[in-house]
């Protein structure tokens, strides 16, 4: 195993409970765009890379045939077992396993989602292509993410976001993910920016020694400055919002 996925393993075992007690506070109203914007209906059989705890695949498993998730950390998995269980949903199938490559067939699903991903990949490229191949032809692939608008921006956020998780890659410019889907049709995008407060985020967090006050400290000195693109305030505490994109394309 590389030293990329033993760090997600650190991490997301460590962060499995925290991450999805986070989100299970979202807004419906985010779930509801990824499934709209990927076009997801009762005929579906989905896929979802790196799953983490299943809030989006549970979603997804209303309105879909049938859901299969992924991912690498078994922690992870098993929240997501617990909530399906819990919702009491049976057409979902999970697996512990890598995004790259995918242990599924090609041509395999109708639709092939995976969200807040791909900047924990060091070859997000691959990881797409492997989505490419497992969706059958006039299937469509989804990718919702953070993004970066410049490679300076990037490189500032993506030094921000590693002091607080060390399994943080790069958050691709948003140029690069639309260059992934250059080769598919009927390309929709759409935006959200998804607010936190830095308190919340790092009492959920397991960084380095030291890290959690670089992130506060850069977040702070980032207020009315956006060098990070992130909207940083201190109205009500410290805090910013992730810019977050949609995009979804058809094989
Ligand atoms: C930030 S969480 C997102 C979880 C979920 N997609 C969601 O939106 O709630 C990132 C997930 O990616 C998984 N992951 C990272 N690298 C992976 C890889 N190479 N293969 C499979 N899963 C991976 C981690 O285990 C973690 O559960």
């Amino acid at each position: 195993m590389d030293e990329q996925r033993k760090l997600i393993l650190d991490q997301f075992t460590r962060q499995a409970v925290p991450f999805a007690e986070m989100h299970a506070r979202d807004d419906a109203t985010i779930h509801r765009l990824l499934i709209e914007t990927a076009r997801i209906g009762p005929e579906d059989e989905v896929l979802d890379v790196a799953c983490g705890p299943g809030l989006v695949a549970c979603e997804v498993a209303k309105v879909a045939r049938h859901v299969t998730g992924v991912d690498l950390t078994r922690a992870m998995i098993e929240q997501a077992e617990a909530r399906q269980g819990s919702l009491g949903l049976t057409n979902l199938t999970w697996a512990v396993g890598d995004a790259q490559p995918l242990a599924f067939p090609d041509a395999a699903f109708s639709r092939v989602i995976t969200r807040y991903t791909f900047h924990h990949f060091t070859d997000p490229v691959g990881v797409f292509a492997e989505m490419v191949r497992v969706c059958r032809p006039g299937g469509r692939v989804t990718v919702c993410d953070v993004f970066s608008t410049s490679a300076e921006q990037g490189e500032a956020y993506d030094r921000l976001e590693r002091y607080r998780d060390p399994s943080h890659t790069r958050a691709l410019q948003l140029a690069e993910l639309e260059a992934l889907f250059s080769g598919l049709g009927d390309v929709r995008r759409e935006f959200y920016r998804y607010p936190v407060t830095v308190e919340d985020l790092l009492a959920r967090a397991f960084p380095e020694p030291g890290g959690a006050d670089a992130f506060r400290r850069t977040v702070d000195a980032d207020v009315g400055v956006n060098r990070l693109g992130i909207d940083a305030s201190r109205e009500g505490g410290l805090r910013f919002a992730f810019p977050i994109v949609i995009l979804s394309g058809v094989k």
